[in-house]
């Protein structure tokens, strides 16, 4: 405890001028150890849409109520969706980029990353410009020697839009489905020609990439999940995660100062909310961010954030989560006080539902990796065990 008290008056002078100022990133930065190319994806779907049955949001009462019943112990509180889903037919546009090692002798590697961010972020989750040889997923698996392709989920960064409570996992598990298909043909991988492929999540964007291992089992030969994790039924985290979106503080934008969102905010209706709190944020993300540089991290990772759509989270896991025909290999992670698992990973792990009732094939591998002292942010953690976890683990794909 030397000079707890002093040391921490400077840092928080530091940090609170920092942190009163908020400066949204936009730009989409390539990382220096890769050779990469944006791309820009238009994908035509026709499926059955589920139609929100929530009246839309007038005010932060209406958000905050919605919350709540999420959390009720009686789940006739939460009804979001009408029992009557509808055919359409909508036009994506997904913006990717697509990296491949510029040097290294692994650089000719052919098992080609597909990276989905989960909600509050766009594609720059993987790819931090801060300290990026210690918190960017992309930077470490070109070092590695993977190219990797990682893209803006529809709804957010400078895809396409999804208005009027229409974000849903069943599109999205498409789009990356049909992603997918053409980079095995070839396609948006600049000069690589994959001879697997491996998606990797982040919480829903784990989610999304679950719903490919269950509605498309012989598309990939691995999945990366983090952020995620599959209480048994009678775990307490099945009320208690719920109740943790509220850490998500959502809040409709156009409550809140402009001085305090992403400069793109004004594109999002309001099936958007933004996090209210930044301080909520970061506990839930990076938890208890204590050093001035795990203050510099809940700083920078905000920076990057993005407005995420309420209907998402009202419909996780609803595109498919059990995978029974999956053969493939997966490697699951969370941060040991992610609220998924109701702040104890090590104990929904060692009970949770992954090999009994998701990944159940018998030729299925399935690997764990907790990382200590981590929130549900596990990229931005210092001292991190978990990217060694993965690459340890894409070895064996
Ligand atoms: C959507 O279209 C398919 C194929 O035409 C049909 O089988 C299905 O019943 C339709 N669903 C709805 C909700 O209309
Ligand atoms: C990649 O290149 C290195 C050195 O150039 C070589 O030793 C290795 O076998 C190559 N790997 C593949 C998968 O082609
Ligand atoms: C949004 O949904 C409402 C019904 O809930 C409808 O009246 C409105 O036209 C829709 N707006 C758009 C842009 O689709
Ligand atoms: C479910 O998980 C909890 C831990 O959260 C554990 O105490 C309980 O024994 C588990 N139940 C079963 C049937 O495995």
């Amino acid at each position: 405890m030397k000079s707890y008290s002093s040391g921490l008056i400077a840092t928080l002078a530091v940090c609170q001028s920092a942190l009163s100022s908020p400066t949204y990133q936009t730009t989409h930065e390539h990382p220096s150890n890769g050779i990469c190319t944006d791309y820009k994806i238009s994908n035509t779907l026709n499926f059955e849409e589920l139609q929100w049955a929530v009246p839309p949001f007038k005010n932060n009462y209406d958000v905050v109520d919605l919350y709540s019943r999420m959390a009720n112990r009686n789940p006739s509180e939460f009804i979001t969706f009408t029992s009557s889903p509808k055919n359409v037919t909508k036009t994506y546009e997904i913006a990717a980029t697509f990296c491949r090692p510029k040097k290294g002798t692994s650089g000719n590697d052919t098992t080609v990353l597909v990276a989905t961010h989960g909600a509050g972020f766009d594609k720059r989750y993987w790819a931090s410009t801060y300290k990026p040889e210690k918190y960017s997923f992309v930077y470490h698996a070109l070092e590695a020697g993977y190219p990797i392709f990682y893209y803006d989920r529809a709804g957010v960064g400078a895809s396409t839009r999804t208005p009027n409570y229409s974000a849903l996992p069943q599109p999205q598990i498409q789009l990356l489905a049909r992603m997918i298909s053409s980079i095995r043909e070839g396609k948006y991988t600049d000069s690589v020609k994959a001879s697997k492929v491996v998606v990797v999540g982040h919480s829903l964007g784990s989610f999304i990439s679950t719903g490919i291992l269950s509605n498309y089992p012989d598309l990939v030969e691995g999945a990366v999940l983090t952020g995620i994790a599959f209480p048994n039924m009678t775990d307490i985290t099945n009320i208690l995660g719920k109740s943790g979106l509220t850490t998500f503080g959502g809040r409709l934008i156009s409550s809140l100062p402009d001085s305090t969102l992403p400069s793109n905010a004004d594109t999002f209706d309001s099936s958007y909310l933004f996090f209210g709190d930044r301080y909520s944020y970061a506990q839930a993300f990076l938890h208890h961010p204590q050093t001035e540089e795990e203050m510099a991290v809940a700083d920078y990772s905000f920076r990057i954030t993005q407005p995420y759509a309420v209907s998402e989270f009202a419909s996780l896991g609803m595109g498919g989560v059990a995978s029974p025909d999956f053969k493939g290999k997966v490697l699951m992670t969370a941060g040991q006080y992610d609220l998924l698992c109701g702040g104890d990973c090590y104990t929904t792990y060692k009970y949770g539902m992954q090999t009994t009732g998701v990944f159940t094939n018998p030729d299925v591998t399935v690997k764990e990796f907790v990382q200590a002292g981590a929130g549900h942010g596990t990229l931005y953690q210092e001292d991190n065990g978990m990217y060694e976890a993965v690459f340890d683990f894409l070895k064996t794909v």
